[in-house]
């Protein structure tokens, strides 16, 4: 079975705290917050705070997804909020293996998105140093758009065979949840699909069983 995520971009922002409680009970196994800064990608969500604010209402793991020009930035914060794992992009403008370093030494995960059009080869040098790889199956920037098959990517870095978890992140149902499955996925997050429940648990339950 793959871990199932939820971006909370979809969620409603005036009741995060219990969003996050009623996501627990559905059985979600982290939630990832997209921090986006509308410079690498055209949409401004939340920083630092917002994730401090929720550390205490879940014992999830947060990940948190950097689509920012700048990732170098906000390190030592997302560490002080409580963020688990950390996912840069290998299309920012950071030093990667200097960020990963920061990361490391801030005692968490450590991983690396790369979006539709980034060849998996590119990230090649980190494939050692990192926990996971965020593979994007959209254009970063807005929840709700068509998933795009990334299956010979995730095929690609899964017969690196070198241990690291391999997300998918973007249009993600229970039938792209399956092919992401298929091709070696061991991890999906969702926004639009889950939050369209009334019933967090039965998105949650769809997602985790697609083989
Ligand atoms: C896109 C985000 C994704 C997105 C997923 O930039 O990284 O997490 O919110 O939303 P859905 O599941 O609706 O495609």
């Amino acid at each position: 079975m793959v871990k199932v995520g939820a971006s909370i971009l979809d969620a409603d922002f005036s009741i995060l705290g219990e969003e996050i409680r009623r996501l627990e009970k559905a059985g979600i196994d982290f939630i990832s917050f997209d921090i986006m800064d509308g410079r690498f990608v055209p949409n401004l969500t939340f920083g630092p705070d917002l994730i401090k604010s929720l550390r205490d209402k879940t014992g999830l793991p947060f990940e948190a997804h950097l689509m920012v020009e700048s990732p170098e930035k906000y390190i030592g914060r997302l560490v002080d909020a409580g963020v688990d794992i950390i996912n840069i992009h290998a299309e920012s403008r950071g030093k990667i293996e200097d960020v990963i370093k920061s990361i490391k030494a801030g005692d968490k995960k450590a991983g690396i998105a790369i979006n539709p059009g980034t060849p998996p080869e590119s990230i090649g040098k980190f494939v050692d140093a990192i926990d996971m790889v965020l593979v994007m199956a959209v254009e970063p920037g807005f929840s709700g758009q068509k998933f795009i098959d990334m299956s010979g990517k995730i095929k690609y870095l899964r017969g690196l065979e070198k241990g690291f978890d391999i997300c998918v992140d973007g249009g993600i149902n229970e039938t792209t949840a399956k092919q992401a499955a298929g091709a070696g996925a061991t991890m999906v997050v969702s926004s639009s699909y889950i939050f369209s429940h009334k019933d967090y648990s039965e998105a949650v339950r769809k997602l985790k069983t697609a083989r």
